[in-house]
């Protein structure tokens, strides 16, 4: 081990793992912020893909031992702007003094020396989107895949370092011990094999002025234009109404999206979800009426985070063969009316066999960013909270 650091230092940046480089958020609220490829048997760094694997592997990235420090919250301004740092090595970040290669920052970029590849796109025309998504339970083993509603969407992800997340200005405030956070993307398949990335971590709604909860999120529907498949018009009449659960994909267990593996589904208009702040979320009750039904769910949920079956109300597929009906409890016409239905196992190999198309893909929208936009987002940063209280 010591051997390893001594080499690190000796050799400086040359260690860090980019040549097989990928993308988690970085920040010490994270589950798993300090652990590297030695800690696990196989790399489980928070940057390492997941693919194919069991619901114990790929579920808080199989982190749940390695929990943030008590008190360590990344801040959500209700109504403002949030700004992660997504990079592929801690070294590259604001944290990379706790990094095992050193300061390897080069300004916004967030794989430094690398081609864009490590970051699995072709080109800013390749960015398929990444989301933020919440439950507002703070014990992680009372928390099931399908509790996480996304709430932010930056569909121009994974480009910069410093990367932008609007918050819906009703997002009510979280309990005591705060919310449980994901940082979720599945990038083009045209950069890369199928997999997903996620992170977990706790956060922390500021300035709510709202207490209108959450709906329960249901399964998000494939609805946009979709002409890398041959789909050349949205049927927005397909869109999933309402709040959305976050997409796990391409896993052995427990996912809740079964496309093949040259669609996957995607944090855009795709699946309807809108660049920026979700504010179509909110149901009709408030948060205070909604702690009992969460309270009841909570005894009916056995301790185990790796509980393959959820007792909430939103139906669980245990494999990825199985078809998903949802109902919904809540008391929203809208969540009610959205009963969705997934991907038939038929209708996952018949997008599979389509593969990808040679054609270019058409671009929905103009790339505005500038990437050199680092003192701006330098001025947002330190959202990292530090409740002394907590200790
Ligand atoms: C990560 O490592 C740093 C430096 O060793 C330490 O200060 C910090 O408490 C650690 N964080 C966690 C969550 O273990
Ligand atoms: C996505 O992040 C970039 C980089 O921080 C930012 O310029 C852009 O405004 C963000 N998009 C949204 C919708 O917040
Ligand atoms: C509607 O959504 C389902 C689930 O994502 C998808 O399988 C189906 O292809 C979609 N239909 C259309 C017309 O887009
Ligand atoms: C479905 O089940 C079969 C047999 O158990 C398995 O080989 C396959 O990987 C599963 N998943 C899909 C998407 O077909």
């Amino acid at each position: 081990m010591s051997g390893r650091v001594l080499l690190s230092v000796l050799m400086g940046t040359a260690l860090v793992p980019f040549a097989s480089a990928h993308v988690a958020l970085w920040h010490p609220s994270m589950w798993g912020f300090n652990v590297t490829d030695q800690t696990f048997s196989y790399d489980n760094r928070p940057v390492a893909p997941l693919m194919q694997m069991p619901f114990s592997q790929w579920w808080f990235h199989n982190h749940l031992s390695y929990p943030p420090n008590a008190g360590d919250f990344f801040e959500l301004p209700a109504g403002g702007t949030a700004t992660a740092e997504l990079a592929c090595d801690k070294g590259a970040t604001s944290y990379w003094p706790s990094s095992q290669g050193g300061d390897v920052r080069q300004g916004d970029s967030p794989c430094p020396n690398s081609p864009t590849s490590a970051y699995h796109t072709n080109g800013i025309d390749d960015l398929k989107g990444c989301s933020l998504a919440i439950t507002y339970k703070s014990d992680p083993n009372d928390v099931q895949p399908e509790d996480l509603a996304v709430f932010s969407v930056n569909q121009t992800c994974v480009w910069t370092r410093f990367t932008d997340f609007q918050i819906p200005a009703e997002m009510p405030a979280c309990p005591e011990g705060g919310c449980i956070c994901t940082w979720n993307w599945i990038h083009s398949p045209d950069s890369g094999s199928a997999q997903m990335f996620l992170t977990p971590f706790r956060c922390k709604v500021t300035g709510a002025t709202s207490s209108k909860a959450i709906m329960t999120p249901q399964l998000a529907r494939r609805c946009g234009a979709d002409p890398a498949n041959g789909v050349t018009e949205a049927t927005p009449s397909n869109c999933t109404v309402g709040a959305k659960q976050a997409l796990y994909w391409w896993q052995t267990e427990r996912v809740n999206m079964f496309e093949g593996q040259y669609s996957p589904p995607f944090y855009n208009d795709l699946y309807d979800f809108k660049d920026g702040a979700q504010n179509d979320i909110f149901g009709d009750s408030d948060v205070a009426a909604a702690a009992p039904s969460s309270s009841s769910q909570k005894a009916a949920t056995t301790s185990s985070a790796q509980a393959a079956t959820a007792a909430s109300s939103t139906a669980v597929a245990d494999n990825q063969n199985e078809t998903v009906v949802e109902t919904s409890t809540s008391s929203s016409p809208a969540a009610a009316s959205t009963t969705a239905t997934t991907t038939s196992p038929k209708k996952c190999k018949r997008n599979a066999k389509k593969g990808l198309t040679e054609s270019k893909r058409s671009v929905k929208k103009e790339a505005t960013e500038k990437r050199s936009n680092t003192a701006h987002h330098a001025r947002n940063l330190g959202r990292f909270v530090h409740d002394s209280t907590v200790h």
